[in-house]
């Protein structure tokens, strides 16, 4: 039996959710006294923060436990947490006796009580989804990134018949207005220059009448907040008032994330996703008249049960007509429980590998034809991280690519640049003038 940890290590997986969770955990178990092990070093306790969309995923999970016996034959503790805890941890515990804690995602405030109950020889399970009770018990905010994740909604009503989210996550549910206004005074005074919200269905979020338009405007106000972006959105939530934002408020970024999942309005009802092309499509012409140059982005399954090659051609005829910035695309993965695993017509592997090659091979033209198209222009990027090369670093333009460029400027300084070359996935800039901004020591 592991006895009590002095260090800790967390791995996550999936989602900017997990990031963020990840984030906080480990900030919960620092003040509990455990310090933090660099990746791939031997630690105490280990935290599996694991994601459970596609089958995948979930397998890492389960593959990254075995790794961790020792030469010695001896293991950490090691906690189970995130989607996969949430949806069969209690019977992978039961399978696998190295499995200390299972943890489902919300409830990460019960942590460190666990952690002490395995060093008296427990095996505890937490899987409630109690809502936000975890975000009263992570300690404030003391360093945050150039660019911070802070989560605002969590949960989803949707019920996508592919989807595993609503019964890994519950229902869905707001932090209020004031919490999250206070974190992001934290994040900034942490250090960070971007806020990203972030949801299962963000631009769900509410408190009372005021939406998320409501509280980008109010964050918009933060001093030393310099950009503000948010993911993901569905696009039956994508409210006149949140559209009109992007027009109207500088510091919210030119980008938008838009899951569309299929171009053809049969399998977008298979789906149940509540939205069809038609109505999709009008709201990206919303969203680029109230921002013109906005950058769209989106995702897309292939091969969902009953997919055609007529529905799959109106998929490609959709990315022609959206002509997106960035798009990610995925297999379709049956996932035990949801609907759509028990639906007849499910597709030979074979035929969906040849459909996502078609698809990547799609997006990949237009994603290099949005940055082509931005090669000249004058922009600020936030500088993010070091490049490979010696001198190069790493930012972010407005529009979400990475742009590589020499300079002495450091994460956190925003620098305008001119964009001078563009690739399929990156773009170079030129600097024009050294750090306009710099984060107060
Ligand atoms: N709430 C977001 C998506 C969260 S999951 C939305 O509705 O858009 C992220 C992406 O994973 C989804 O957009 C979808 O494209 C993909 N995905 C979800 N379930 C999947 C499955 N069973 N198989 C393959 N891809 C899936
Ligand atoms: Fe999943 Fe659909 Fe909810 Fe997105 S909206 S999380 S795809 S059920
Ligand atoms: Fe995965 Fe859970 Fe996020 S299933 S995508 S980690 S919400």
């Amino acid at each position: 039996m592991p006895s009590a940890p002095k260090t800790f290590h967390i791995k996550s997986f999936g989602c900017q959710m997990n990031v963020y969770d990840g984030e906080r955990m480990a900030e919960l178990l620092v003040d509990t006294g455990l310090a933090p092990v660099a990746p791939g070093e031997d630690s105490d306790l280990v935290v599996l923060n694991t994601c459970h969309i596609r089958e995948k995923a979930a397998e890492k999970a389960y593959s990254d436990i075995g790794r961790l016996r020792r030469d010695d034959g001896s293991r950490p503790m090691i906690a189970l947490a995130g989607c996969v805890a949430q949806a069969e941890g209690a019977e992978a515990q039961a399978r696998s006796k190295m499995i200390d804690i299972v943890v489902g995602p919300q409830a990460y405030h019960r942590l460190p009580e666990m952690v002490a109950q395995v060093a008296r020889g427990g095996r505890p399970i937490d899987t409630d989804l109690p809502g936000l009770a975890k975000f009263s018990a992570f300690p404030n905010r003391r360093r945050a990134a150039p660019s911070a994740f802070l989560t605002v909604q969590e949960g989803c009503d949707k019920f996508c018949t592919y989807c595993v989210v609503p019964y890994t996550r519950g229902a869905e549910i707001s932090r209020p207005w004031t919490d999250v206004v206070a974190e992001a005074h934290d994040l900034v005074e942490a250090g960070a220059r971007e806020i990203v919200l972030l949801g299962q269905n963000v631009n769900a979020w509410s408190d009372g009448d005021r939406g998320l338009d409501a509280l980008i405007r109010a964050l918009a106000d933060v001093d030393g907040l310099e950009r503000i972006r948010y993911t993901t959105s569905h696009p039956a939530d994508m409210t006149e008032g949140l559209i009109a934002a992007h027009g109207e408020i500088d510091k919210l970024m030119p980008y938008l994330h838009l899951p569309v999942q299929s171009g053809s309005d049969r399998i977008l009802k298979a789906m149940n996703r509540s939205h069809s092309t038609d109505s999709y499509l009008r709201t990206i012409e919303k969203a680029r008249a109230a921002r013109p140059g906005i950058a769209i982005s989106g995702d897309f399954i292939v091969g969902f049960p009953g997919e055609t090659e007529q529905d799959f051609a109106a998929t490609l005829n959709i990315v022609d007509a959206v002509q997106y910035a960035a798009a990610y695309s995925f297999k379709y993965s049956a996932r035990p429980g949801t609907p759509a695993a028990v639906m007849d017509g499910q597709i030979a592997p074979e035929i969906m590998d040849e459909r996502l090659r078609r698809l990547h091979d799609r997006i990949a033209v237009h994603q290099l034809a949005f940055n082509r198209a931005l090669v000249g222009q004058d922009t600020r990027i936030l500088i993010e991280r070091k490049g490979r090369q010696l001198g190069q670093m790493i930012g972010r333009s407005p529009w979400m690519q990475s742009v590589h460029l020499e300079t002495s400027a450091v994460p956190g300084d925003m620098i305008d640049v001119t964009l001078i070359s563009a690739g399929p996935n990156s773009m170079a800039g030129a600097v024009r003038t050294e750090p306009i901004s710099r984060v107060a020591a």
